[in-house]
């Protein structure tokens, strides 16, 4: 039996995949460890998406040799997306990793380990797709916030994106797995869900397309939600990240009308021209964007909206990134993730265009976003002051232990000084007082009834 470390980088996908794996372990016999030095394996759940990710990786794996070279009996593993873009070519670059495992075999995780502890080296698991992909389903304990995976892969090969290549096609659970699980984890004192898919609102499309079921009305994910909202004692369901192409009007009805189901909508836009839209092989246009996000406002008039940019895209003019800008600027978003270009080798943009855009003009374009996102963040938030918001109970702020902090179902830290009988998991009203770009301040006025759930475990995975 081994003690063991993992260390996540990238999606929200990859620290569910973490959690289920040391899940998986643990039922196996093998002991999680918080502290790196204290592991015999210690395994790499790695990203991707960007080239820095990756550096990150190699670089971090790479000053372990000197750890291996001192204790030989230390394991080391990579997994997750690089390990399936990689391979067997990792040896050559990290010749002292022990093991590299692909996106969707972690289920063999436990069969690895047991080939170390017989004394072998270089092993790998890296086929994907298909039957013999296990869906790994436990979850390590009572987190009031449960991640839950619904699908996996994408289909939607956006031009710049290594996702299709490193997670593989796309494949959904069955609407009864997946209430099943979730089930299971609000028994267990989850509150809220957040579920996740890389290309969420295609769940069950690729299903559906194969049995001969597939129309422009389809939405398998609204009758999934429909579902889910059924579970009693589950408050909130989130899910991340929904693709214009699905966000037909049967899933726009179905999310607006669900009470339980937050109106803070994650929409990736890239970008803000069409050109560039269709460069990246999006299948939406500015306009089609825009009118989904002023039909869900006009549906649910609170709801306010996320997106990720990626600036500097191969041939992005000065002009085009300025429409970008002006699209920001019309949606007014709460939160936005901006990246810079990265070519990533396989794609199809890396194969027909030129990254030819300087780092330090991507550079620019991302902070004049950044600001841009600042002022129009700061106003928003201003916009809460004497209001009062229903948060989430949480618990203690890292920051300060003096204060507690929830969120709001439209996904705003809130920060406000406890109560003796608040406990985490609980609903109450806070007033607002103060308002920064990232938090709001403000006091308890009224305490929902507790929501049994004494023994949540928020934050103590
Ligand atoms: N370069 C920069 N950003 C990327 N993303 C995906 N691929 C790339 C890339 N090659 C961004 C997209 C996506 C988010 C998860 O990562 O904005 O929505
Ligand atoms: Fe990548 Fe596009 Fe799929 Fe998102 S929808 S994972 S950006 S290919």
């Amino acid at each position: 039996m081994y003690t063991f470390y993992i260390k996540t980088y990238g999606c929200q996908m990859n620290e569910r995949d973490s959690e289920s794996l040391s899940a998986l372990l643990q039922a196996e016999g093998h002991q999680e460890v918080a502290l790196e030095e204290a592991a015999q394996v210690l395994i790499f759940n790695t990203c991707s998406v960007r080239e820095q990710a990756e550096r990150k990786v190699i670089g971090k794996v790479g000053i372990l040799k000197r750890l291996k070279a001192r204790k030989p009996a230390v394991k080391l593993g990579i997994i997750g997306c690089m390990g399936q873009r990689l391979g067997e070519k990792l040896f050559e670059i990290l010749p002292h990793l022990d093991f590299v495992v692909g996106t969707d075999q972690l289920a063999k995780v436990p069969k690895i380990f047991d080939e170390l502890e017989q004394g072998k080296t270089h092993l790998t698991a890296l086929s994907t797709g298909g039957e013999i992909v296990q869906e790994l389903d436990k979850h390590l304990g009572k987190n009031m916030l449960a991640y839950i995976s619904v699908m996996r892969g994408c289909d939607q090969f956006c031009t710049y994106c290594i996702v299709p290549h490193t997670r593989g096609r796309e494949k959904s659970r069955t609407i009864e797995a997946i209430t099943a699980e979730v089930r299971e984890q609000v028994e267990r004192g989850s509150k809220e869900i957040l579920l996740l898919g890389q290309n969420i609102t295609a769940y069950g499309v690729a299903e559906a397309r194969k049995a001969g079921q597939y129309s422009p009305e389809f939405s398998a994910f609204a009758d999934l939600l429909q579902a889910l909202h059924e579970i009693p004692g589950l408050l909130r369901i989130r899910f991340t990240s929904p693709h214009v192409r699905y966000m037909n009007q049967k899933f726009i009805e179905t999310v607006c009308k669900l009470p339980k189901v937050c109106k803070a909508f994650h929409i990736p836009l890239q970008s803000g021209c069409n050109r560039i839209l269709a460069a990246m092989n999006r299948g939406y246009t500015v306009e089609e964007y825009l009118a989904c996000i002023e039909n869900i406002r006009n549906l649910a008039p609170q709801a306010n909206f996320s997106t990720d940019i990626i600036v500097g895209f191969p041939g992005e003019t000065r002009a085009e990134f300025e429409q970008t800008r002006h699209v920001m600027q019309q949606v007014q978003y709460d939160m936005a993730y901006i990246f810079r270009y990265s070519e990533r080798e396989g794609t199809r943009a890396a194969q027909t265009l030129l990254d030819e855009i300087p780092e330090e003009e991507k550079m620019v374009r991302n902070q004049v976003l950044l600001n841009d996102l600042t002022v129009s963040v700061e106003q928003r938030n201003k916009a809460y002051l004497g209001r009062s918001v229903e948060v989430l109970v949480e618990g203690k702020s890292k920051r300060n232990t003096e204060r507690w902090t929830g969120r709001s179902d439209l996904n705003k830290v809130c920060i406000f000084p406890p109560l003796e009988k608040i406990v985490p998991g609980q609903l109450c009203l806070i007033q607002i007082s103060r308002t920064t770009t990232n938090s709001l301040f403000g006091k308890i006025i009224e305490i929902s009834q507790p929501q049994n759930c004494s023994d949540c475990s928020l934050g103590e995975k």
